[in-house]
């Protein structure tokens, strides 16, 4: 394994922002993992994935570890069940279509969502109406500091929305290795969201199956959200904001005719979309140089070629600051800042 020295991390993050890493190295193994991590012993170490929840708005004075630990095996099977288990490093896509292609049901709706398998835990990434959590069985991940292989069940993961315990207590001390998922035999088809029931219509879908339903999605996520590899982006920038029943209806007050989308989760708590609250702010289309909103899906910030880290920052920071001043909300960005 080749340790790079000041070393361009433009291709490794999907927004393709120009920065260097001090030292760069690519891992396909825990053994190889095990190695590395021993080399450039002051320098401070960091795993990346696809690449694709990530703002850089710096160089990186330390060791970025890309990870690419391949494979996609099933391990065991029962009536009910199949349980895969997959490299941390394979395309999060790549394995859904594996799925799709078996007939193993439960990862169509998160079809397209760019990044690897490592990551999907990580955020408990999430798309029309179904989270990983759902079909989330165990992951194996190496601890830097202890060099010890660790195994976590989904209690473990501590799992909430676009959340973790990787992104919190065990913030940036565990690599993910592998992440078994339990997919169904017989799947009960997800089309709870609306926009995948008019997909299916509008693609004139008479018999329901895994295939179609993962066709719907593929096609609803490139008519709105931007294709990292032709427009620099990473996804949602936001999180969805949660308020309690009581800043609901004041928005219903202040807003006057009280239309406005949001969607009742447990205990009287509403998600209110980003993407809404973003657009009533005059953001939608936005470009300065070459930071934007996004014209089709304002919660996605985008890198028109040449943008800086830090201009798309200063944009979802002035997002954050008039999201404040009009709603009284508080946007907390789901993409990791470095
Ligand atoms: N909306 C607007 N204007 C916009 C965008 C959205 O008014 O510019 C409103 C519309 O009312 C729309 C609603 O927001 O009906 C919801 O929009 P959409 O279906 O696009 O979903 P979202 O809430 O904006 C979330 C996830 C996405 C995921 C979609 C589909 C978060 C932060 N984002 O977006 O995930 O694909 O739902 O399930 O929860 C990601 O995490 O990177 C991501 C793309």
């Amino acid at each position: 394994m080749q340790v790079h020295e000041n070393y361009s991390l433009q291709k490794y993050n999907t927004f393709g922002i120009n920065v260097f890493a001090k030292y760069f190295s690519i891992f396909s193994s825990a053994d190889e993992l095990k190695e590395l991590i021993n080399e450039k012993a002051s320098a401070t170490k960091k795993i990346l994935g696809g690449g694709s929840n990530i703002l850089f708005t710096k160089d990186f004075n330390g060791f970025i570890l890309k990870n690419e630990i391949p494979g996609i095996d099933l391990i065991n099977e029962n009536e009910e069940f199949v349980f895969i288990r997959a490299g941390a490093g394979v395309t999060w896509h790549s394995f859904v279509t594996f799925c799709v292609n078996n007939n193993f049901g439960g990862v169509e709706n998160l079809s397209l969502i760019p990044g690897k398998v490592g990551a999907s835990p990580m955020q408990n990434i999430g798309a029309y109406g179904v989270e990983i959590k759902d079909v989330f069985y165990e992951l194996e991940a190496f601890h830097l500091k202890d060099k010890s292989i660790e195994k976590f069940t989904a209690q473990d993961c501590h799992f909430g929305y676009r959340d973790s315990v990787f992104k919190n207590k065990y913030k940036d001390q565990f690599a993910i290795l592998s992440v078994t998922y339990r997919l169904k035999k017989n799947p009960d088809f997800n089309i709870s969201y609306g926009a995948i029931g008019e997909e299916l219509q509008k693609m004139k879908v008479e018999k329901l199956s895994i295939k179609a339903i993962s066709d719907a999605v593929v096609s609803i996520r490139t008519s709105k959200l931007p294709d990292p590899t032709l427009i620099g982006n990473a996804g949602s920038f936001f999180k969805n904001p949660v308020v309690g029943k009581e800043k609901l209806d004041l928005l219903k007050e202040v807003l006057k005719d009280g239309k406005f989308p949001f969607y009742k989760n447990e205990e009287e708590s509403y998600k209110i979309p980003a993407g809404w609250l973003i657009e009533q702010c005059g953001w939608k289309g936005y470009r300065k140089g070459d930071a934007g909103c996004y014209n089709k899906q304002a919660l996605v910030l985008v890198n028109y070629g040449n943008a800086t880290g830090k201009e798309i920052y200063n944009l979802s920071e002035e997002i954050k600051i008039s999201v404040r001043e009009k709603f009284d909300i508080e946007l907390e960005r789901e993409v990791n800042i470095l």
